[in-house]
């Protein structure tokens, strides 16, 4: 399933046909980088759990989570945020290119995002909400206020508390809202969708913890990334410490597998595949 998306992610790179000389290269690079497709996973998993036949539809919106996730990467390097020169492996667009053409891909990844949903061939009520969804979590209220406050607290020690909330709104939220929208496609019923987007919310913690585990653990080469990166910020290494986020993690997986009990059990074998595929060691 997946590689379909990297096939249908090929096919349907953003393109502006212009005079600008690089623009139009620099559009597409980064999305086209590769990078573990998390979040498209989780949409995809969900609608062919529920609705089979949707999952060639639901790419469009598999894309536009990716493109907006994209998005949030590509700032996330820049200069003024983690000035970090590599991602998925590759030389990030500010450096390559210039500060301006970073930024101006960024906010076209991030309206293209919603411009995929909008013509994705699903009913539009399910459009309307697929699109409150990802505007909610991928924005003001997800993962603008958690990237705000991850920045702004560089060198200022918060609680855990306060790092739970960072955590939950920078990653967690587009997590759960990958599985929502899934979820949303694919007709489950709004109970069980609930229980979906709060499990997500926990993944996505687990994915964040993971992540600065990755920082602490990983050379940049494995990571694709710069890692050794965090020092200044609000990460659980910093706070609990290496062998404290590893507890942390282990902890979550376990309460993550246990709580798929209450789901039906195709979709349980399914989260429980995907938690052992991306969160070994
Ligand atoms: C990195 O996301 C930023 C976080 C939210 C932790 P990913 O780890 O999903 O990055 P890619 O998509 O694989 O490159
Ligand atoms: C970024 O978190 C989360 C986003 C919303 C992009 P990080 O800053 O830890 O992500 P990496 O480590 O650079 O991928
Ligand atoms: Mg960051
Ligand atoms: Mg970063
Ligand atoms: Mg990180």
């Amino acid at each position: 399933m997946i590689k379909d998306f990297e096939i249908f992610l090929k096919d349907n790179l953003p393109q502006v046909d212009s005079f600008h000389p690089y623009f139009n290269q620099a559009l597409g690079e980064m999305l086209d980088a590769g990078g573990k497709r998390f979040r498209p996973l989780l949409l995809l998993s969900v609608v062919q759990h529920s609705s089979p036949l949707l999952v060639k539809n639901a790419m469009h919106v598999a894309l536009g989570v990716e493109m907006l996730h994209t998005y949030s990467l590509i700032h996330d390097d820049l200069p003024s945020m983690d000035n970090a020169g590599l991602r998925r492996g590759q030389t990030t667009l500010h450096v390559k290119y210039d500060e301006v053409t970073a930024i101006l891909v960024g906010d076209a990844l991030n309206s293209h995002a919603f411009y995929m949903i909008a013509n994705a061939p699903l009913s539009d009520d399910v459009k309307v909400k697929l699109t409150s969804i990802l505007a909610r979590d991928g924005g003001v209220s997800g993962m603008i206020i958690g990237q705000a406050i991850d920045c702004k607290f560089e060198d200022e020690k918060l609680t855990l508390e306060q790092l739970k909330f960072l955590h939950l709104n920078k990653t967690a939220k587009l997590i759960a809202a990958s599985l929502l929208m899934g979820a949303v496609i694919g007709g489950i019923s709004e109970d069980k969708q609930k229980i979906l987007y709060n499990f997500g919310l926990k993944l996505g913690v687990l994915f964040q913890v993971q992540d600065d585990i990755i920082d602490a653990t990983l050379s940049s080469k494995e990571a694709g990334k710069p890692t050794s990166n965090d020092k200044h910020k609000n990460s659980f290494v910093n706070l609990l410490g290496l062998s404290g986020a590893k507890r942390e993690k282990q902890k979550l997986i376990e309460e993550l597998n246990k709580e798929t009990n209450i789901l039906e059990s195709g979709l349980a074998k399914m989260l429980q595949k995907i938690i052992s595929d991306y969160f070994k060691g």
